[in-house]
């Protein structure tokens, strides 16, 4: 090993010539950044910061009344006029947390689910119309010739904006609704054992599961098409021709999928999917001095880490108190990021925080569990720094991403309408004592640890990908080209059968024509032999 240190300063200065003249393009590119608000925006900035460190300038689009995205010193921030003041924007967004815990009717729960969820998706895309129809941002953006849009296409008006300036794409997302990411790369996508949307079925189904990973899509398909084709018809507006949601999201030259076949199973894939998984595990810092105490203090037990996420402000009381109960009957110290009003009977190891370094948090040796609501960030902090997990997942992709950690023995899964003080005991009793959670949890981590590449590298590397080659249309299967009955080949199949009918129907008249000729003329030649003895 020393020797390798001994190499003569002439070699030592061509080697770094040489490997300065093999680093790719050094370049400055412009990208523009189209993100979704909200927890998405938390990992890909980081893909934009390490953007910014490797010499390229990042211009992010949003409304200037928002969630997350703030002004940064590692990239320029372009806002535009939507109609709502930030109080009216958040009541609209962020005032439904609460409903999360309340045990309601289905159907109640149903229709109010469907009623915040236009609300939800009228803010959302009323803002891209103001964005698209701002003419002057439109022309500067224009004129300033981008060599790349990195969007999150679960926000559609970045793909829309991408196809209007004709720049390449590259997009950034966990997944699209409704299974449009596999519409958009046109990659298979069989019922029998890709697990869909809400179902919790894992990928080995019972013919029931199958019955029901079949039904989902179709129920689904309606809030879909409602909250999916307001951007097609803005973009057929704008293009002047039909444009469909498909059409806007196969304009993306790669996907960057934040997942991997740790978490998710495994399936069929494209040449333009990369798979980013953990990609937020790689913001990591050392803990503060406030956060340091907190361990310190807590001893051999070590402690809990627990959030809801960002959107959940605030817990019903009773639903509250049940939580702050079951957290003082372990003797680990809980640290639980809340701003709600604080439980009346909170123990004196529960400390609640404004805010807390998740990442840095699970990272630290002594962490024994992490309650979370199963949002697929945490879920990946919770395997790369290898923390079992008890979960309570709320909204959307939350159940099926739970059931994936609990199939895997890495956590327990609770129902947060159903589950009582001493289930939630019971659950983080388990985690932490039970070493099978530990142990499953580890070797997740070490699969998905084990890699030639860093998430967040790929990313940069995609990126820059594109840039220099202006896009990647020799990824592009061309399955995008075909009809649907093409690419089912169910115009070959029509003409092959055509062709067999064709040559049975002349064959069968053929051997109806032999049998006339043959038995035919005996038949007359016996009815004439039985004229002939009347
Ligand atoms: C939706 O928005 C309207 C006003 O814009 C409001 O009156 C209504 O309560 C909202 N619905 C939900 C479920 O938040
Ligand atoms: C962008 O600029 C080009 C060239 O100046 C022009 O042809 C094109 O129509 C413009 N696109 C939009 C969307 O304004
Ligand atoms: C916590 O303990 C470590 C190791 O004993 C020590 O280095 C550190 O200064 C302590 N931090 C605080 C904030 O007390
Ligand atoms: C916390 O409360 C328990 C009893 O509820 C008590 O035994 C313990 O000493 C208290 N710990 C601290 C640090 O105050």
């Amino acid at each position: 090993m020393a020797t390798g240190l001994q190499v003569p300063l002439p070699q030592l200065a061509t080697g770094l010539l040489l490997l300065l003249s093999v680093l790719p393009w050094t370049e400055s590119g412009k990208v523009l950044v189209v993100p979704t608000d909200g927890s998405h925006w938390l990992s890909m900035r980081e893909a934009v910061r390490e953007l910014h460190a490797k010499g390229h300038q990042a211009v992010v689009l949003t409304p200037e009344v928002n969630m997350h995205i703030k002004e940064e010193n590692f990239f320029t921030l372009t806002t535009y006029a939507i109609p709502w003041t930030q109080d009216e924007f958040d009541r609209l967004v962020l005032g439904h947390t609460q409903w999360f815990f309340e045990t309601e009717h289905l159907l109640k729960r149903y229709s109010r689910s469907m009623a915040i969820m236009n609300n939800m998706s009228l803010v959302i895309h009323r803002s891209c119309v103001e964005l698209l129809h701002n003419e002057a941002l439109i022309r500067h953006l224009n004129a300033t010739s981008f060599d790349v849009v990195l969007t999150d296409p679960f926000y559609l008006c970045g793909a829309v904006l991408a196809k209007y300036l004709s720049i390449p794409a590259v997009f950034f997302l966990r997944n699209v609704p409704c299974d449009l990411d596999f519409k958009g790369t046109q990659c298979p996508n069989p019922y029998s054992y890709i697990p869909k949307f809400l179902t919790t079925n894992s990928d080995h189904m019972t013919f029931l599961q199958r019955v029901k990973n079949m039904l989902y899509p179709l129920a689904l398909s309606y809030i879909c098409h409602a909250v999916s084709a307001p951007y097609a018809s803005l973009a057929s507006e704008l293009f002047e021709r039909e444009v469909s949601v498909v059409d806007l999201l196969s304009h993306a030259s790669v996907w960057l999928f934040r997942g991997d076949f740790v978490m998710d199973y495994p399936r069929p894939i494209m040449p333009n999917m990369v798979f980013i998984g953990g990609i937020n595990c790689a913001n990591r810092k050392p803990l503060s001095r406030e956060f340091e105490a907190y361990i310190n203090a807590s001893g051999e037990h070590g402690i809990v880490v627990f959030s809801l996420g960002s959107m959940v402000a605030e817990i019903p009381e009773k639903k509250a108190m049940a939580i702050a109960d079951a957290l003082g009957k372990i003797p680990q110290t809980v640290l639980w990021r809340y701003t709600g009003t604080p439980p009346s009977n909170l123990a004196n190891n529960t400390i609640l925080v404004k805010w807390l370094p998740q990442n840095d948090l699970l990272g630290h040796p002594m962490t024994r569990a992490f309650i979370t609501h199963a949002g697929s960030h945490g879920i990946y902090e919770g395997i790369c720094n290898g923390v079992p997990m008890v979960m309570m997942p709320l909204f959307g992709d939350q159940m099926d991403n739970a059931k994936r950690m609990e199939t895997k023995g890495a956590g327990v899964t609770l129902n947060v309408l159903e589950m009582t003080s001493e289930d939630l005991e019971n659950a983080l009793k388990a985690v932490i004592n039970d070493k099978s959670y530990k142990e499953n949890i580890m070797h997740l981590s070490s699969l998905h640890k084990d890699r030639p590449v860093e998430p967040l590298d790929l990313a940069v590397f995609w990126v820059e990908f594109v840039m220099r080659h202006k896009g990647a249309p020799h990824l592009r299967p061309a399955a995008h080209d075909l009809t649907w009955y093409q690419y089912h080949s169910l115009d070959v199949i029509g003409f092959l059968l055509a062709i067999v009918l064709t040559v049975a129907f002349i064959a069968f008249k053929c051997c109806a024509y032999g049998y006339r000729k043959c038995f035919g003329k005996k038949g007359r030649v016996k009815k004439a032999h039985k004229s002939k003895t009347h």
